[in-house]
């Protein structure tokens, strides 16, 4: 029998007592305007905090603390900067449980699922600490006698970084990772959504001895007045965002204001491509993991799964099997494999993309309405007999739906695969080597999984192409996003 956590004591344990407050200049504050706003638990709909709803004003002031520390911090020593991204991801293994149970608190993913996040968040500081001491330079040979060409790579300045609410710890350790350990000083603008996690790594921040001013962490509930000051101030070089496409496009509009550096992780409309030739349990379990995992609220969750027909009758029956055995709950209850959506707007959007596609005639085979929990469950979904024009196969749903569709060669698959505005991450399952290359080369997409549906690592680049964004976190490439090209020529 599954275990039940009490949801109002695993909040009170986990949250303290220590009023949640804005890092700004190595000061905790509220809002200038004094106002907060409250957070719920998307599991139950109960409020578990409050954090202050921060304006212009406060935005200001995060601005002018994290340009007066900017010049210390980009002399500091390399290895010194990475000492505190060490002990900052150190720090959050330690508190691995409590940070996760604030995260299954505010984002209502499972604790093994906010677990793993605590330690993939963790995990992109250790590799960026590694890649603060690699911050080579390039000396060139130069065209005329009497000079030499040199190279240096040094921080952009001051970085505006705002995350999104579906991984509220590592997509901030993602952009906060490279950005101090390239030598910029950072404001931090959490989901409106998603704010504890984020407030939660600034305590660590400051437990890790940062200095003030170096990592400033805002909250507010109306986006708007942060970014018009931000995007206004010439000292902010650069924004990295991660979220919808639609916001994305106009941060760009916003950049040019100032001509800062932007680099946005975007939507994505996934494609999971299962060939007859493939290892079918292992696609089964790849799409479980890349459909279901955070409850399909992942930019790169597959969106359509294409099945070449000679498997698409086994791999459906398989594949629903598994649907149909994951456990929908509040994700402090062991046992749970998917939790709530985050807000009703997620929930009536899961709702059109289902009814839309059962009034077109797609079969449902397993799930297809609310829980009976109520509230923002939603049954794992599979649906066959998709048509691409559906809403389901054209938009990205961010829930458990999973519409099956068939296709007949691999020219078939890859044309259907590439045929969205969106690139960001795309999967397929075979056992030919040849069709492997044709098959990543030919997706217009950032990231390939190919016999993988969780790509997901510190190690790598991750980021879209077309309309899924601009730039890449992560990786060797992660780093470069906050680093200038300086040329020197010396003539001796
Ligand atoms: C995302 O949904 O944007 C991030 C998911 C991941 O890092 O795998």
């Amino acid at each position: 029998m599954p275990t039940t956590t009490d949801g109002a004591a695993a909040a009170a344990s986990a949250l303290g007592d220590t009023p949640y407050l804005q890092l700004i200049g190595g000061q905790w504050r509220p809002a200038a305007s004094g106002a907060s706003f409250a957070i719920d638990n998307p599991a139950t709909g109960a409020q578990i905090a409050e954090v202050p709803d921060g304006g212009g004003e406060d935005a200001r002031a995060a601005i002018d603390a994290a340009a007066a520390a900017l010049p210390a911090w980009s002399a500091t020593p390399a290895p010194q900067r990475a000492a505190i991204l060490r002990r900052v991801a150190a720090l959050m293994l330690e508190r691995q449980e409590r940070l996760a149970t604030i995260m299954t608190l505010e984002q209502g993913k499972p604790l093994a699922e906010a677990r793993g996040e605590i330690a993939y968040a963790a995990s992109f500081l250790t590799w960026f600490a590694g890649e603060a001491e690699r911050i080579y330079g390039q000396t060139i040979p130069a065209g005329a006698a009497g000079k030499r060409l040199l190279v240096l790579r040094q921080p952009v300045g001051v970085v505006a970084l705002i995350t999104p609410w579906n991984f509220p710890s590592a997509m901030l350790t993602r952009k906060l990772g490279p950005a101090l350990a390239a030598g910029c000083t950072a404001i931090c603008k959490p989901a409106e959504q998603t704010p504890l996690s984020a407030l939660e790594l600034g305590r660590l921040f400051a437990e890790a001895g940062t200095p003030p001013g170096v990592v400033n962490i805002l909250t507010c509930q109306d986006p708007i007045p942060f970014s018009d000051t931000i995007f206004a101030d010439q000292r902010v070089r650069k924004v990295s965002f991660t979220g919808s496409t639609e916001v994305g496009k106009v941060l760009i509009r916003s950049s040019a204001a100032t001509v800062k550096r932007i680099s946005l992780e975007l939507g994505g409309n996934a494609p999971f491509i299962v060939f007859d030739d493939a290892d079918l349990d292992a696609a089964v379990a790849g799409a479980i993991t890349s459909k279901f995992r955070n409850a399909g609220q992942t930019c790169v969750c597959a969106n359509r799964i294409f099945v070449q027909r000679g498997v698409y009758d086994r791999f459906a029956e398989r594949f629903t099997a598994q649907v149909r055995g994951l456990r929908v709950g509040n994700g402090l209850e062991s046992g749970v494999s998917v939790g709530p959506l985050i807000d009703g707007a997620a929930m009536e959007k899961v709702r059109r993309h289902v009814s839309e596609a059962a009034a077109g005639g797609a079969k449902v085979l397993a799930g297809g309405d609310p829980s009976p929990l109520g509230g923002r469950f939603w049954v794992p979904t599979v649906l066959t007999d998709v048509d691409s024009g559906m809403l389901v196969a054209r938009e990205e749903t961010f829930g458990p739906v999973a519409p099956l569709i068939p296709f007949d060669s691999e020219e078939d698959a890859l044309r259907m695969a590439n045929d969205t505005s969106y690139g960001l991450a795309a999967y397929f399952f075979t056992r030919d080597v040849g069709r492997v290359f044709r098959v990543a080369e030919g997706l217009e997409y950032g990231i390939i999984g190919a016999n993988d549906g969780l790509p997901s690592t510190a190690q790598a680049p991750f980021g879209g192409v077309k309309q899924s964004g601009l730039g890449r976190e992560g990786g060797p490439q992660g780093i470069d996003e906050y680093l200038e090209v300086k040329y020197i020529s010396l003539g001796l």
